[in-house]
């Protein structure tokens, strides 16, 4: 793929700010990449959507981001969207899609007891796509699955200076915490490692936490090879982050976003009433 920016123009997109854990895996492993974060704040939640309505919704906001800003590429940074979208986008645009899918394949092999455990939210819980995952990858292991959502609202809570409730976090994980075999949990919600610290202290048979950011990042780099055609810059690449819709907490967001991700928030505002 030619790519004549200085810096290649990755679009990492979501529901909401579950996206931030794509965006900072992907600058870690490629600095010289402009990332646009967009999240679908006006769209969210994605994780209690029918797959019809979904799709209407991710194409709708996509076809408006993506005339937008034209990416190098684009990462659908979010489970519940990729488990059904990713088909119907590649076929529409001629731009690479990385999707974020549940990472059941590693899960599967880095656990030693056989039991894994699946957290993400209900759409991606109920997806085709997740237990033919599990079919392939974790055929003859114990696999106990669980849907939040409330756990994708407390995690966006956080980075508006709300601190999760334990209690409240313990009730939610209950169908989990009893799982005592259960040495290796799939965090299949991007959202969900920004709660990480808040959840390890209440399932402390879990030795093996997977995320996929740094999967997705290796993916990313694989297509967008060192090419040496492009011209170089001494110029750092300026990042930004895109909401679709106001936020009544926009303020701490972007205290937030500024202070921890270096990131200055707009708002692209997208006609889309579904
Ligand atoms: N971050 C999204 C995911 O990975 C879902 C969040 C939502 O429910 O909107 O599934």
């Amino acid at each position: 793929m030619p790519i004549n920016r200085q810096h290649p123009k990755v679009l990492v997109f979501d529901s909401g700010v579950g996206g931030l854990t794509i965006f900072r895996a992907l600058l870690e492993q490629t600095p010289d990449l402009q990332v646009i974060f967009a999240s679908d704040n006006a769209g969210f939640p994605y994780g209690t959507r029918t797959e019809y309505s979904l799709l209407q919704r991710v194409h709708r906001v996509l076809d408006a981001l993506i005339s937008k800003f034209s990416p190098d590429l684009v990462v659908v940074a979010c489970n519940s969207a990729s488990t059904v979208a990713l088909p119907s986008l590649r076929e529409k645009y001629d731009i690479p899609f990385v999707g974020v899918v549940p990472a059941i394949k590693p899960a599967a092999q880095l656990s030693k007891t056989g039991h894994i455990g699946l957290l993400a939210t209900p759409a991606t819980i109920s997806r085709d796509y997740t237990h033919k995952l599990v079919a392939d990858f974790a055929a003859g292991k114990r696999v106990s699955m669980h849907g939040s959502s409330e756990l994708v609202q407390m995690a966006e809570d956080k980075l508006r200076g709300v601190q999760p409730n334990t209690e409240l976090l313990r009730e939610i994980l209950q169908p989990l915490t009893d799982q005592a075999s259960m040495d290796t949990l799939v965090m299949a919600c991007t959202h969900f490692p920004l709660l990480i610290e808040d959840l390890k202290p209440l399932l402390p048979q879990v030795t093996n936490w997977v995320e996929s950011g740094s999967a997705i990042a290796r993916r990313v780099r694989t297509l967008m090879p060192e090419d040496n055609s492009r011209p170089k810059s001494s110029e750092p690449p300026e990042h930004q982050a895109w909401l679709t819709g106001s936020d009544p907490q926009l303020e701490k967001l972007q205290d937030y976003l500024r202070q921890r991700e270096g990131l200055e928030l707009s708002i692209f505002a997208i006609e889309a009433n579904d």
